[in-house]
């Protein structure tokens, strides 16, 4: 018998179940093209392969993640998991926030970077978030003065606290707060229950409540700021945060979003579009500018992620420089204490070394030119001498020179054998009669009884 009433009693419940709101939820890891057209990215957001990363750690910068269209429901849960590394030092005012705005997120952010964001000077001289918090967006880069609910991620004098407030666009808020640090690398589930006269959060153990109104047609979304030191090393990083899938869940009985543009589009408009779209003489154009506003938005994350890494090539160039001269320095030093030592001018030998060497290598080289100009007359004569042979031609006129030369170097050499010859008949002659000179004196003196 209990059965029964058990079901009638859960059947209004039933019909009451929460729906989910596909457009203004966030799979993990992100779908680029849902994220691409239900969301709005600036700064250092941008989606990763496994989650949506609001900031990969850059200090004084600035990324937020809103829904382009409003919720049309004030009776809402939204459920999203918070993922923060600490970062490699503690920077002040470092903080994530979850917005449920009252105004129109696109328009306020549009205007703010249209005016600001590429501003290079105000990035080179580091004055660019002075300028963002000018334009009243100093809450964690989105409105100081918001008008809405705020889910805060704050340090406080050095304690981590989790806040929940309501802000009327006075610039006041309030609402509870509880201390809880979540950059501890670690997964958060965080719950925030609006409802039309109230509101509940959840973040691991810690529930706060507010009891304030919340109206429907607000805008979500996440903002986060790096946070800021006096001076800071570039390498330093503040923490690392990424979302890693929302849901949000209608408990409204009507509608809670717009429908999306994509899901169902009236027949009629399409064509409409698809006229103007592909025949417009401006397609490419159209296009083209498109592409070339990606890019812009591109480049300007590159620069802003890769502003530390600059900063460091910076600091280790002009340290190595300095190091060069010092070393320029001390060799100059060294120099002058060995010149003193050995009474040398080493300087001087060197140069005269310097000076021989060169010119040793000029003789070499000359002695290679001759070389050369030998091997390359050499060549030519080949040269000749193939071509005569290879066109038919006589080779006998090379022939005849070759035997003319081999004519006359025998010649030479005939004439130098008799010459030779001459002279040893000569000196044989010049022998016999020294020889037989010398005899005759030996028998003179014999005769005279000299011996
Ligand atoms: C919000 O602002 C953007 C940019 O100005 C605009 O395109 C959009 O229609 C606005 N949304 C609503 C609901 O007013």
């Amino acid at each position: 018998m209990r059965c029964p009433k058990t079901v009638l009693l859960l059947l209004p419940l039933a019909l009451a179940d929460p729906s989910p709101l596909p457009g203004h939820s966030m799979s993990s890891p992100p779908e680029i093209n849902h994220l691409a057209k239900t969301w709005l990215l600036t700064g250092t957001t941008m989606p990763s392969h496994n989650s949506l990363i609001l900031t990969p750690g850059v200090a004084d910068r600035v990324g937020t993640a809103f829904s382009r269209t409003p919720l049309r429901t004030n009776d809402f849960e939204v459920e999203f998991t918070i993922s923060a590394k600490p970062g490699t030092a503690v920077f002040e005012n470092d903080g994530v926030a979850f917005w449920y705005s009252e105004e129109n997120s696109t328009e306020i952010l549009v205007a703010a970077s249209a005016k600001h964001s590429h501003n290079q000077d105000e990035l080179i001289a580091g004055t660019w978030y002075d300028h963002y918090v000018q334009q009243g967006l100093g809450l964690y880069g989105f409105k100081s003065a918001f008008k809405g609910l705020g889910v805060f991620f704050s340090r406080n004098a050095g304690a981590a606290t989790v806040g929940l407030k309501f802000g009327d666009g006075s610039g006041a808020s309030e609402g509870p707060e509880q201390q809880l640090e979540i950059r501890d690398g670690k997964d958060h589930s965080v719950k925030l229950r609006v409802q039309p006269e109230a509101a509940t959060l959840q973040v691991d153990a810690v529930t706060l409540t507010l009891a304030k109104p919340a109206k429907a047609g607000g805008f979500m979304g996440f903002s986060c700021y790096g946070g800021s030191k006096a001076s800071y090393n570039p390498k330093e990083r503040s923490a690392f945060v990424e979302i890693k899938g929302v849901k949000v869940m209608n408990y409204a009985s009507g509608p809670g979003e717009d429908t999306l543009p994509s899901a169902a589009e009236p027949e009629a408009s399409k064509e409409k579009e698809d006229v103007l779209g592909a025949h417009s003489s401006f397609k490419d154009h159209r296009e083209e500018s498109e592409a070339i506003k990606e890019l812009t938005n591109m480049v300007f994350k590159l620069v802003i992620e890769s502003k530390p890494q600059r900063e460091q090539m910076k600091a280790a160039i002009s340290a190595l420089s300095k190091r060069v001269s010092v070393v320029e320095e001390s060799f100059t030093t060294l120099k002058k204490e060995i010149d003193m030592k050995t009474g040398h001018n080493l300087g001087e030998e060197f140069e005269s070394i310097k000076k021989e060497l060169a010119d040793m290598h000029a003789a070499a080289h000359r002695d290679t030119d001759a070389r050369g100009k030998k091997l390359a007359d050499l060549h030519s004569d080949i040269e000749h001498v193939q071509k005569t042979a290879a066109t038919g031609g006589d080779i006998s006129g090379d022939l005849d020179s070759l035997s003319r030369s081999n004519e006359q170097v025998l010649d030479e050499l005939t004439s130098q054998h008799k010459r030779m010859f001459g002279v040893s008949i000569f000196a044989i002659a010049f022998i016999i009669i020294a020889g037989l000179s010398l005899y005759n004196k030996f028998r003179c003196w014999e005769k005279k009884h000299v011996l």
